[in-house]
């Protein structure tokens, strides 16, 4: 008798110590996911990580981003032998911001291969929209990109004419070309209506700035026609959404709208200069560079096909 409740006794030991053992480490556990990286991976998933400081991350509640505005990012983009090296640079930046939406506007009468490809691997929701330049605006001396951030606006204004109340969400325009800080999304994505920041190496000087007293904006540091109202680079702003929405009219203008005037011709019609919110620290930190790529030295590119193979470049 004694033997046999002895045999039964060990048989159970076992298993309940395994018991035991599975229900420490899950509670140790618990408190995982709130720090665990979301989501990501494949094409058009949802983004993960984040550009959220590590204090932040600690102290999180258990649904840290839902709360967070959605920033969209607009990106006029052409098909050159850069393209696709230009865009994995951005993609790599934009897929550690956490609630990113990517809008990338191809210059083209029909979405290329090369861009839809990338976009369906590029692992961060992204809206892939095209519309062609008109021949008579193609020349030196004229804006660029106007009809493609003009489209990426009217994509971000028809998804939400639906949906009252807006979500949060904060619009900037992200030029293929230019250099992002993570800490740049930090910064805009507290925008209430338009708020503004250096950007390093443009206007032939070293940076560009709005001069801030008293934490509002009251002049421009620029070297290029510093009497505009806004004298600031498109990488420069941010827009909330809700801004976009209720100036349903705010476009890039071709008529009237002389050569780098673009920016300053938008801002004029959704905000003032004293409504700007600067950000950087006051506008004293550059977060964004308007680099520029090397054109690419193609002089030895066979005229005609010579490789045994096609390859995507
Ligand atoms: C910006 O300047 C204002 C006014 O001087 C000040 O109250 C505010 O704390 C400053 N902001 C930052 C981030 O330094």
């Amino acid at each position: 008798m004694k033997s046999l409740l002895f045999s039964r006794f060990l048989l159970l030991l076992p298993w309940v110590l395994i018991v035991i053992i599975v229900l420490d480490i899950d509670s140790s556990r618990a408190p995982l996911p709130a720090l665990a990286p979301r989501g990501g991976g494949g094409g058009g998933g949802s983004g993960s990580g984040g550009a959220r400081p590590a204090a932040g991350r600690a102290a999180a509640p258990r649904r840290p981003e839902a709360a967070l505005p959605t920033i969209y990012a607009i990106t006029p983009t052409y098909s050159r032998p850069v393209q696709k090296a230009e865009l994995t640079r951005l993609a790599n930046t934009f897929r550690q911001v956490a609630r990113l939406h990517w809008i990338l506007v191809e210059d083209a009468a029909a979405r290329s291969d090369l861009v839809s490809r990338f976009v369906a691997g590029a692992g961060l929701p992204c809206t892939h929209l095209h519309v062609p330049t008109p021949r008579r605006y193609k020349r030196p001396g004229l804006p660029r990109a106007t009809e493609q951030r003009n489209a990426g606006l009217a994509w971000l204004r028809q998804r939400h004419q639906h949906l009252p109340p807006p979500q949060p969400g904060v619009l900037f325009f992200a030029d293929d070309d230019n250099t992002y800080s993570l800490e740049l999304f930090q910064e805009m994505r507290t925008t209430r209506k338009v708020s503004v920041w250096p950007v390093g190496l443009v206007g032939g000087r070293r940076y560009e700035r709005p001069v801030v007293e008293n934490g509002k904006v009251v002049g421009w540091y620029t070297g290029w026609r510093a009497d505009r109202p806004f004298a600031i680079d498109m990488a420069g702003f941010a827009v909330s959404l809700q801004v976009i929405l209720s100036h349903p009219k705010a476009v890039f203008k071709r008529r009237g709208s002389q050569p780098g005037m673009q920016e300053s011709d938008f801002l004029k019609q959704i905000t003032t200069v004293e409504e700007l919110e600067p950000k950087a620290n006051n506008c004293t930190k550059v977060l964004v560079w308007h680099t520029r790529t090397e054109k690419v030295n193609l002089a030895n590119e066979p005229k005609y096909h010579l490789d045994t193979v096609s390859i995507e470049v």
